[in-house]
């Protein structure tokens, strides 16, 4: 028995923000990045609140990839004014924080829980339908994934005009965050047939309009399939889970500061060939293999075999990457190879206890790790080379 649960509402499309006006809510505490204030952008939700006679306070210290300090300080700030809901108003860093706020809100004073309301402005983690919240320790160069059901966003509003001002390297770090999650959750071992279809359609649209909006920011039908496409990879994953990829790319972020959705790209191409049992045998290798040459099929690349599904997809794989100027190598990326020497034992642990890890579709072990990290690192492809 299995059971798909999708407990956010999604609201979606240009005006979805006005949604707000209709939820009944007395306060709000909004939890965003500074550049939504800097940038204006802010002044959009702030009209529709006072629209609705919503009264709000504005906490906008968010950092990416927030440390524990920055939710300390958020959570002061909410224990002051007791909000019935809590907007969450940027990219996943914002998303993560409003959501532990809250939590650790709803736990210290024994209240509700304030309404999730979470508007992404990056198209990338899907934290605005999911459990999981990323939580940095700075001092121990580590990230630590957080689970917990009364983590997901009662309400996820999906507004792509808030997208057209990523810049290409970020569009490119979180679409490929997507397309990773996509990916992950479809070979995962908790994967469904409605997850899978989440996933299928996300990475259908990564591949189709990716590009476009890379080169072009401004195309606002491109932009409104990934914004779309970051969500329901969101809903895939909330179910199946992610994998190794995830908890390598955890460990990477945290060491060497690359942001999420580019660190998942590096890896992505190794890491489909581990699973695919082109780096080690092992029997769940084929099972792994057989998942990415259907995904080939359904995408429309070539997989008369599996073997060559295997292979079309990791190629496209490689040849996205290439298309938005990710680097192909940690290398190539600038880490120098002596600190990745030293840093390669505390990589591998961090990422081999992430908790993403044991939903890889293959079981790994540390030394595994290892060598897909150098692999990586010295950009050494079996496929695509
Ligand atoms: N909760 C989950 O399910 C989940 C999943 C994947 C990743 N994460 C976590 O989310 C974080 C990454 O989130 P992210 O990739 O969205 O990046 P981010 O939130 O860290 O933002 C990256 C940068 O983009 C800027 N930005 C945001 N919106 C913008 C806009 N509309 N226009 C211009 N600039 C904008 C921000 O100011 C910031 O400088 C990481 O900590 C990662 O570990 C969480
Ligand atoms: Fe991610």
């Amino acid at each position: 028995m299995d059971i798909f649960d999708i407990q956010t509402k999604v609201v979606m499309g240009e005006g979805s923000l006005e949604q707000i006006k209709e939820l009944g809510i007395r306060e709000a505490c909004i939890i965003c990045d500074p550049f939504m204030v800097s940038s204006g952008k802010i002044n959009e939700l702030l009209t529709v609140l006072r629209e609705g006679g919503i009264k709000y306070r504005v906490f906008s210290e968010i950092v990416p990839d927030p440390a524990i300090d920055v939710v300390v300080q958020g959570i002061i700030r909410i224990l002051n004014h007791k909000p019935d809901a809590v907007i969450a108003f940027g990219g996943g860093s914002a998303i993560d924080t409003a959501k532990i706020v809250s939590y650790f809100y709803t736990t210290i004073e024994g209240v509700e829980k304030p309404l999730g309301i979470a508007i992404p402005a990056t198209s990338g983690t899907g934290s605005e339908v999911t459990s999981f919240a990323v939580i940095s320790d700075k001092a121990k160069q580590v990230k630590y994934p957080l689970s917990d059901k009364s983590l997901i966003p009662e309400i996820a509003i999906l507004e792509p005009e808030l997208i057209r001002t990523v810049p290409p390297a970020t569009t490119a770090a979180t679409g490929m965050d997507v397309l990773t999650h996509a990916l992950e959750a479809f070979v995962s071992t908790g994967a469904c047939d409605f997850s899978d279809a989440f996933a299928e359609k996300a990475m259908r649209y990564i591949f189709r309009y990716l590009p476009i909006v890379y080169t072009n920011p401004n195309d606002m039908i491109a932009r409104e399939k990934i914004h779309n496409a970051s969500c329901m990879a969101g809903l895939a994953f909330n179910h199946a889970g992610l994998g190794v990829n995830h908890g390598m790319a955890h460990a990477l972020g945290a060491m060497f500061h690359i942001p999420h959705g580019k660190a998942n790209a590096m890896l992505l191409p190794y890491v489909a060939e581990y699973n695919a049992g082109l780096v080690f045998s092992k029997l769940e290798c084929n099972k792994a293999a057989v998942r990415y040459a259907y995904l080939a099929e359904v995408l429309g690349m070539p997989a008369a075999t599996t073997a060559q599904g295997v292979e079309s997809l990791i190629t496209a794989i490689v040849k996205l990457m290439q298309t938005v100027e990710i680097p192909m190598s940690l290398q190539e990326a600038g880490i120098e190879e002596s600190v990745f020497a030293e840093q390669l034992n505390a990589l591998c642990e961090a990422a081999f206890h992430d908790g993403c890890t044991p939903a890889n579709p293959v079981k790994i072990t540390i030394d595994e790790i290892r060598e897909i990290y150098i692999r990586c690192f010295t950009g050494t492809r079996t496929i695509a080379k």
